[in-house]
């Protein structure tokens, strides 16, 4: 422990908080008090540029919830969820533990600020680990030393890429990153994955919509139905497919709230088992 602690104060001193970072646009549009300026600043910008994104936000994160939920109540028992957020209600490891207690899991985030607040991620009565690393550096991930001690790769893992690949720009080659994780783990395992698209708002120009992110620490790369499925290729989809987000297995453990400005959340969501 001593190890992580020594390492969130090194994480802190590296948090820039003058530039705007996904992490943390994404903690206040859920209503956190994680961020700063900057980052309401970007916020404010997505929310002028499409007033949904609020409640659009806040259904994608019900997602997670409900997909995670799914995969741990059909077995799965341990999780790599890359590009975690800043902890928020309904955490990753909190959904999977209260139906397994043993599930494992890994948290990846390339922002610092993450690794600060991993105490509040590490609660909970199952092994959980926080770790700074990159997506775009899949094998520093799968090579990662507390990711080898939580995570058993002869025995299926669920990914987590959720709301992450759309920081990753097409010159950056996210399929060739998700295929080298998806070779990673054997049959059996799942993709739990979501990602920002523009199909539900043809109206809007991708340059309005993107802008609050040009002066982020990440560019945002919304893509199409087509482009997201191609993530999911060689591995079986699960029902209803990859969809709209609020249309992934909706329950009655969330509250599904009105998002204005059409219903869509621009984002789809998925689960594959790789055959
Ligand atoms: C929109 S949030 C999604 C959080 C959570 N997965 C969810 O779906 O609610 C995106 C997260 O991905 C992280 N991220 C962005 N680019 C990343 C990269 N290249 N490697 C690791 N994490 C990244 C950000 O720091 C942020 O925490």
């Amino acid at each position: 422990m001593a190890d992580l602690t020594e390492a969130r104060a090194a994480a802190a001193a590296r948090i820039n908080t003058a530039v705007a970072h996904p992490a943390r646009v994404y903690d206040y549009l859920l209503g956190g008090k994680d961020n700063f300026a900057a980052d309401r600043e970007a916020a404010e910008e997505l929310i002028r540029v499409s007033p949904g994104t609020r409640e659009g936000v806040r259904a994608h994160r019900a997602f997670l919830r409900r997909a995670v939920r799914h995969l741990a109540e059909a077995g799965v028992s341990q999780f790599l969820d890359i590009g975690t957020g800043i902890p928020t209600q309904g955490n990753t490891h909190e959904i999977a533990q209260e139906v397994d207690p043993d599930a494992r899991v890994v948290y990846v985030d390339n922002d610092p600020i993450v690794l600060v607040h991993g105490r509040a991620l590490l609660t909970g009565t199952g092994m959980t680990r926080v770790i700074e690393a990159d997506l775009r550096q899949p094998e520093a991930i799968l090579s990662h030393p507390e990711v080898r001690a939580v995570i058993d790769f002869t025995r299926p893992v669920a990914v987590i890429l959720a709301g992450v690949l759309h920081f990753v720009t097409d010159e950056e080659d996210p399929y060739a990153t998700v295929e080298h994780i998806k070779a990673a783990v054997p049959a059996g395992s799942h993709l739990l994955l979501s990602h920002i698209t523009l199909d539900f708002a043809p109206r809007l120009l991708e340059e309005d919509f993107t802008k609050p992110y040009d002066k982020s620490t990440a560019p945002m790369v919304p893509r199409t139905h087509a482009e997201v499925l191609r993530f999911f290729e060689g591995w079986r989809v699960v029902d209803p497919g990859v969809v709209e987000v609020v249309k992934w297995r909706p329950d009655d453990k969330e509250r599904h709230e009105h998002i204005p400005g059409g219903g869509h959340a621009w984002a789809y969501g998925g689960v594959a088992v790789k055959p």
